[in-house]
């Protein structure tokens, strides 16, 4: 008891007791995820972004779609009902940065890939109205006006690489030409139309 005195009595001693507990809680939940398998290793069937997918990654960066919609089904009945199998950690392994956002003002998009044909997507992000009459995300009209030049495709791939995404040489030699000349709408479409499609079940 008169240990237990001193430490509520001294709150120097208090507050480093209390980092202590914190940081050996931290220990023992963190440490352990960095040699799991299912937390550090890409499920089976991920493939890396291709050239234009990647440049649709960034467009979707670029125009804070992420602001709105978030990329992380939770595993509730609620949420895989309507979107889909849960996400799971190993379908995110080489998302640098990662998307899975936190503000859901748009439906989640996790597992948007193949739910709407490309046309479908063109008319919406072009005017969303066009599509969903009640519709309040914006419009995204000049994606079909900006072309993409591949300058930096490579380079983008090569920094990708470096973060332990395998792609391989032929991949970066083909970058530039695998984008030249297409619109940022093919690139977004195109990297809306992958995602989340490494797991089957889908809904
Ligand atoms: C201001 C918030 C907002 C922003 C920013 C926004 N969205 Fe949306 N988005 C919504 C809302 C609300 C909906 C639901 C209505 C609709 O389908 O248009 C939606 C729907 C969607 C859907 C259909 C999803 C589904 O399952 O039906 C897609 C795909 C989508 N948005 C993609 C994008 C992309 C790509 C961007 C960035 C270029 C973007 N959104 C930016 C609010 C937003």
């Amino acid at each position: 008891m008169k240990q237990h005195e001193l430490v509520e009595k001294n709150v120097g001693l208090l507050a480093l007791f209390m980092v202590l507990a914190v940081s050996l809680g931290g220990l023992v939940q963190i440490v352990p995820l960095f040699f799991q398998a299912s937390v550090n290793e890409p499920v089976e069937g991920l493939k890396p972004y291709t050239a234009l997918e990647l440049e649709g990654r960034d467009i979707y960066i670029a125009n804070g779609c992420v602001g709105c919609h978030s990329q992380m089904i939770r595993p509730f009945r609620a949420e895989t009902e309507r979107y889909g199998h849960y996400s799971v950690a190993g379908e995110s392994v080489w998302e640098h940065p990662f998307l899975w956002g936190s503000k859901r003002t748009g439906p989640d998009l996790a597992r948007v890939g193949g739910r709407y044909s490309n046309e479908w997507h063109r008319a919406h992000l072009y005017n969303p109205r066009n599509v969903v009459p009640e519709s309040k995300m914006p419009g995204y009209p000049w994606l079909v006006e900006r072309k993409l030049d591949g300058k930096h495709t490579a380079q983008r791939m090569e920094a990708m690489r470096t973060l332990g995404v395998p792609y391989s040489d032929a991949d970066i030699a083909g970058a530039k030409e695998a984008v030249v000349g297409k619109t940022e709408m093919d690139a977004l479409v195109a990297y809306l139309q992958v995602l989340g499609t490494s797991i089957k079940n889908k809904r």
